[in-house]
């Protein structure tokens, strides 16, 4: 290569060997990327279901947790379990800024700092649609779903932008496609997922990574407790849906809170550097399209639509079969 064109080039190889790109630099073997050693990650709602089990993933991978929720006991037990060393639980209502602050302040204080935040706390909210809208239940079910994350990630950036960081929100498959759940939460997944996008796009100056995860039929309490169930209720539910619920999605199972789990581990360890701005479904594929599409027993919704019964289809198929001979 001629001198001329490497001085051309250099600018290039300068930006390639910038912090981020130097192989050197990296942590060694893909194992190592994955885990969490050393990060501290407040997660919303982890006293049960999807935060719960990310409470255990992320301490399996080594993380320190500052753990948020409303219910106490159960928050409480997280600490007695895992050892108050590696998680603290403060009661933390996300509709309320004060209690918000002060689980990231006291949290990250115990903890030296603050890597990760995934906002995960959430209820089915309001049942009602827009003609009988309920409209003090559209406030809560926004605030509880979308305000709550922008103001969870406005109160960490602070601490994020230190070293940089990894925010991950709990949207839903109901963002991208109707009938799984009301439409209040709906609209207010839709944000989480959209908030997710711009606010990486905001945030990467920080070298703050944000993601939105798009769970889709997962056994958890949510169900119960939307139906007004008590807790024990709620959980037995859970159970009987992931017993129930398999036939939903072509991967022929419910999905489980480790599952979600996993993928929010995923984009909080440095093996997802690259990754921001993204919404990623978790749903065993339940948003492939109709049920006919993988499993051929189920009605096709096109003959339906024709008004053509399965018999109908074979004799049709048939006798254009014995046409052709
Ligand atoms: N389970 C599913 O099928 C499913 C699907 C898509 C998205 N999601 C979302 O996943 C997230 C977790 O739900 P889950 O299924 O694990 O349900 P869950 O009921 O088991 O857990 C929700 C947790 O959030 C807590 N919480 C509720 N209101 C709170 C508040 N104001 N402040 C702090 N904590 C509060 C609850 O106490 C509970 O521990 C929610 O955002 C939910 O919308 C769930």
């Amino acid at each position: 290569m001629g001198s001329g064109f490497k001085t051309l080039l250099a600018p290039l190889t300068s930006l390639a060997h910038g912090r981020d790109l130097d192989p050197a630099k990296q942590p060694k073997g893909e194992r190592h990327m994955t885990e969490l050693r050393g990060k501290t990650a407040m997660i919303t709602g982890a006293a049960s279901g999807i935060g719960l089990a990310s409470v255990e993933v992320f301490v399996e991978k080594g993380a320190n947790i500052i753990a948020a929720d409303v219910q106490d006991e159960a928050g409480a037990a997280l600490e007695t379990r895992f050892g108050s060393d590696r998680v603290r639980f403060f009661h933390c209502d996300v509709t309320r800024d004060d209690e918000l602050q002060n689980a990231l302040v006291k949290g990250s204080e115990a903890f030296g700092g603050l890597d990760i935040l995934f906002n995960n706390a959430g209820s089915g909210g309001t049942p009602t649609g827009v003609e009988d809208l309920d409209l003090d239940g559209y406030d809560h079910t926004m605030a509880l779903l979308l305000r709550s994350v922008f103001a969870a990630t406005k109160f960490a950036i602070p601490y994020l932008k230190e070293n940089g960081g990894s925010v991950i929100n709990t949207s839903s498959i109901s963002a991208v496609c109707a009938g799984y759940a009301p439409i209040t939460y709906s609209v207010a997944k839709k944000g989480v997922a959209h908030f997710s996008k711009l606010a990486a796009a905001e945030l990467a100056a920080h070298k703050i990574r944000v993601n939105a995860i798009l769970p889709g039929f997962i056994a958890t309490s949510i169900f119960g407790s939307s139906l007004g169930a008590s807790k024990e209720a709620a959980l037995q539910m859970s159970e009987m849906i992931a017993q129930g619920g398999g036939s939903m999605q072509p991967a022929g199972r419910i999905g489980r809170g480790t599952d979600i789990a996993h993928m929010a581990a995923f984009l909080a360890s440095d093996a997802a550097g690259f990754i921001t701005g993204g919404e990623f479904l978790v749903d065993g594929g339940m948003t492939v399209g109709p049920k006919h599409a993988w499993d051929t027993s189920a009605p096709n919704p096109v003959l339906e639509a024709l008004g053509i019964s399965p018999e109908q289809a074979e004799a049709m198929r048939e006798a254009l079969a014995a046409s052709d001979t």
